[in-house]
């Protein structure tokens, strides 16, 4: 590391970061600040060097633009190096155990990176076996539960409009129509489970097949109590609208259909009128502002009116995942 460069907190060093429920407020809390720093730093073309010759794999089973770039970019931009790794064409696709990649990766490097996010019950287990057994930090780049990484950046964006204060400030988290793919359900879940404890209302709207895993709720309902903030459910995208300060519809898919996309297609088609347009967004407050993590299925999700919009910050909520990825990478390896 260079000589100029502040020394970084030791306090979540080697740790993996897998879900955000596994680090507490106050280790979120760093992991935003530093983020923040290396916006500023990055912005300001200064080096920031804290990965000198560390190496970050990343393994996808699944495809990826923002995530796989910003690693790759970060990891560089940190000094160290990001190999990345389709699982397909790895020994994993004849069979290779989790455990035996957790052993042999972290022989060879200081962090693992997975994206296992297409089918419920797999991905998490999958890291947290590779976690187990591998000496080095393991990073979620997004399972069948969170997308811890998303959703730090959401954290980021949300506070950067609002400030730190969140308190009295609602998110809309609903259900949009898309026919392009099964979305996984994890940036929902990363939502209505983060969100609270840092002091936002949540609303989660949804048609009833398109219920979210039941340990998720019970965890989103469990922080808001604690964290004194609303969690409501609803079954349409108006009432979650209404006076919302973020809105943030996605589609997902049914947990019990992953493995039946033509049913579960089908089932969607129901719901072609689940999209964001300008006069679901009159709903909101003035103020509001629209997310999404991307990438949106434009006409279906939203309308082009409303994510190019002046209250659209899909971009620099994009850009965060630079920063936040970069943050987590410092802070752990
Ligand atoms: N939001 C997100 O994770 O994007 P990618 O699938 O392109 O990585």
């Amino acid at each position: 590391m260079s000589e100029n460069l502040k020394k970084l907190p030791d306090t979540v060093r080697g740790r993996d970061y897998i879900e955000t429920k596994d680090w507490t407020n106050e280790e979120i809390e760093l992991a935003l600040k530093t983020a923040a720093d290396l916006k500023v730093m990055f912005k300001e073309g200064k080096p920031h060097r804290y990965l000198p010759d560390k190496t970050i794999f990343l393994f996808f089973f699944d495809k990826s633009t923002r995530t796989r770039n910003s690693f790759e970019a970060g990891a560089t931009q940190l000094g160290g190096h990001a190999h990345f790794i389709a699982a397909e064409t790895s020994q994993v696709a004849h069979g290779e155990s989790p455990r035996d990649m957790g052993i042999i990766l972290s022989s060879y490097g200081h962090a693992v990176g997975i994206r296992h996010d297409l089918v419920p019950g797999e991905g998490n287990s999958y890291m947290r076996e590779v976690a187990k057994n591998a000496q080095v930090p393991v990073l979620n780049m997004q399972c069948d539960i969170d997308h811890p990484f998303q959703t730090l950046a959401d954290l980021m964006t949300i506070r950067e409009e609002f400030g730190n204060d969140l308190r009295g400030r609602k998110i809309a988290v609903s259900w949009a129509y898309a026919p392009s793919y099964a979305k996984p359900m994890s940036v929902p879940q990363g939502l209505i489970t983060l969100m609270p404890r840092f002091g936002l209302d949540v609303v989660l709207a949804h048609p009833p097949e398109y219920t979210l895993m039941k340990s998720e709720m019970e965890y989103a309902q469990k922080a808001a109590k604690e964290n004194g903030v609303k969690f409501e459910v609803v079954d349409n995208m108006d009432d979650a609208f209404k006076d919302a300060d973020i809105v943030y519809p996605k589609s997902w898919g049914i947990e019990s259909l992953f493995h039946k996309p033509e049913e579960a297609l089908e089932i969607s088609k129901k719901y072609k009128h689940w999209i964001c347009d300008e006069e679901k967004m009159k709903l909101t407050k003035k103020e509001a502002i629209y997310m999404h993590c991307l990438p949106a299925d434009r006409g279906y999700e939203v309308t082009d009116a409303v994510i190019d919009s002046p209250q659209s910050r899909v971009f620099p909520e994009a850009e965060n995942r630079l920063h936040t990825c970069k943050s987590v990478m410092a802070l752990t390896m």
